[in-house]
């Protein structure tokens, strides 16, 4: 029996030398792949109490919305910006070069709501650092990051030690 780990290709020296990139492609393209790490994922909330699963523009979508779906939740999209139609509050957070703003509709969680974050990677933890703090300006309350894979290395997890965070696949490395 293949386990989740065995569905990713690692592409090395992409996108610069010396990386290794972890491919999620290869994950979506096996129907048992795409099965086992939407599961793994429900694993991780499946005792919890929340309301509402919150993923990032792109690949946060692909696999927050099957959990939320399956464990009948709502989904509220975090977008880049200048994508959501309605009022919106904002955050920005560092990439290698420059930075990125991400927007989260204001009416989109309430107050009180318990909110669980889902997204593929947990890289240096700056998109979920963002993300936490829109939840967190509209009153909601993060009581899970769930991510499909984790570069430990890049310790992103530092960032978020006052959190419960749960990574169904870890890489040592970068
Ligand atoms: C990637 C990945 C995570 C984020 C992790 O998204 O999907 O969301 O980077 O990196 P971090 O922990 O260093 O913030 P990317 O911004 O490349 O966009 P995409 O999801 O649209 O591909
Ligand atoms: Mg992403």
């Amino acid at each position: 029996m293949k386990k989740l780990e065995d569905y990713v290709r690692s592409i090395p020296d992409f996108p610069e030398p010396g990386i290794i990139f972890r491919d999620v492609t290869s994950i979506l393209q096996d129907a048992d792949g795409l099965q086992l790490a939407v599961d793994s994922l429900r694993a991780m909330v499946k005792e919890l109490d929340y309301d509402v699963v919150v993923g990032p523009e792109s690949r946060g979508f692909i696999f927050g919305v099957p959990v939320a779906y399956a464990e009948h939740k709502s989904f509220v999209p975090v977008r880049k910006k200048g994508k959501l139609p309605c009022e919106t509050i904002s955050a920005e957070y560092e990439l290698e070069y420059g930075t990125a703003e991400i927007e989260i509709h204001k009416d989109a969680i309430r107050p009180g709501q318990k909110v669980v974050i889902v997204d593929d990677l947990i890289a240096t933890g700056g998109t979920t650092e963002a993300i936490i703090k829109l939840v967190e300006e509209l009153g909601g309350q993060v009581v899970k990051i769930c991510f499909v894979m984790e570069l430990a290395g890049l310790k992103g997890r530092e960032k978020l030690k006052d959190y419960a965070v749960d990574s169904a696949i870890v890489y040592e490395g970068k």
